[in-house]
């Protein structure tokens, strides 16, 4: 229903003239009589109180399911378990818990901003209000002023008649800018796939860290914690740290029949567990390991990883549990890598549930 169809008893009363955004007489405040403004439009809640219960119910609705995802937020962080994934296409397998809090926070602050611009635009008040400004153009004689001031200086600079100098200035002007496009090239190289990938390859030998030598399995004792590197990875090469903040490993002997999670024992040999020794909170080397209980624990900030249960995070705030290596005995009878990590070491850049 336009305003045009409205009986006039049931318009709003006018505010002034300039409540409808036109003014059809000119004056000496209001130079021009018809500023090109559209007449204003009522709307159907302003004419119609029926329209208007509608727009209020919708309002009340919305609020109404902003605090219903609030419960839902409280009721998903007390009762999802922090560890739970679930598959939500076409993400892959994500936190449970992470998924619901964005899911019912979002709903609670979409329904709140969503109510709040209906109200706003069906309920609140509909008058259209002039803002008087002072007027934008310089008297005459200040434009005066700057166009001399402007033709004195380029007399003074002589640009008009030293051409080589003009146009050597503008390509310099036009050439500087690129100085900020070549420096984009210090980001560095895209990383690719190296994000994803480690020394270690399948093959590859486990080398104790303090020897030096190649791990056999009658090297690590139960109740020992042993540091490993690839083989071939060397301290005297220059990307050494690089390579082992992704490559470390700490090797350790459990008895089979302690170890409770069923991947951890097929990936591992005798009893012999290789895992990450890169934290997954922020990324400190592990160094702790409790033998009784079969903890790891990060001196960083106490992140605790039962190594018997598929190294998962017991306490702390590391998010995920530690990565294991696969690994294997070769013909020599040496410890060796079956493949790489299959999940990224240390903190990971994406969310791995
Ligand atoms: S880096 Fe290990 S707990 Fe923070």
């Amino acid at each position: 229903m336009s305003s045009q169809d409205i009986p006039e008893e049931n318009l709003p009363a006018e505010q002034d003239h300039h409540a409808h955004g036109a003014v059809s007489v000119a004056d000496e405040r209001d130079p021009f009589s018809d500023p090109g403004l559209p007449p204003h439009e009522h709307r159907i809640q302003d004419i119609d109180e029926r329209a208007a219960k509608r727009s209020e119910r919708v309002v009340a609705m919305l609020f109404t399911v902003s605090m219903l995802a609030t419960v839902g937020f409280i009721a998903s962080y007390v009762t999802i378990p922090k560890d739970k994934a679930i598959f939500v296409f076409p993400i892959g397998h994500i936190s449970a818990l992470n998924f619901a809090l964005g899911l019912t926070l979002g709903a609670a602050l979409f329904c709140i901003g969503a109510g709040a611009v209906h109200w706003a635009r069906t309920l609140m008040s509909d008058v259209e209000v002039a803002d008087e400004r002072h007027a934008i153009s310089a008297p005459p004689e200040v434009k005066a002023k700057v166009l001399a001031d402007f033709k004195q200086g380029a007399k003074e600079s002589a640009i008009g008649r030293r051409k080589l100098i003009r146009t050597t200035m503008f390509g310099a002007l036009t050439l500087v800018p690129l100085s900020g496009v070549v420096l984009l090239r210090d980001l560095g190289p895209l990383p690719g796939t190296s994000l994803r990938h480690t020394a270690w390859s399948k093959g590859k030998l486990l080398v104790n860290m303090n020897t030096n030598e190649p791990l056999r399995p009658s090297d690590v004792a139960v109740g020992s914690l042993t540091f490993a590197k690839p083989e071939g990875v060397e301290e005297s090469q220059e990307d050494f740290q690089n390579v082992m903040a992704k490559a470390a490993l700490m090797i350790i002997r459990l008895q089979p029949d302690n170890i409770k999670d069923k991947r951890e024992l097929e990936w591992s040999h005798e009893g012999i567990v290789a895992y990450s020794k890169i934290c997954t909170h922020v990324g400190c080397p592990i160094s702790l390991y409790e033998q009784q209980t079969h903890h790891v624990l990060c001196p960083c900030h106490q992140s605790t990883f039962d190594l018997s249960d598929g190294a998962r995070v017991i306490f702390g705030p590391a998010g995920h549990a530690l990565p294991q290596l696969r690994i294997g005995v070769s013909e020599e009878g040496y410890l060796q890598a079956l493949g790489d990590f299959e999940e990224p070491v240390g903190p990971a850049f994406w969310e791995r549930g």
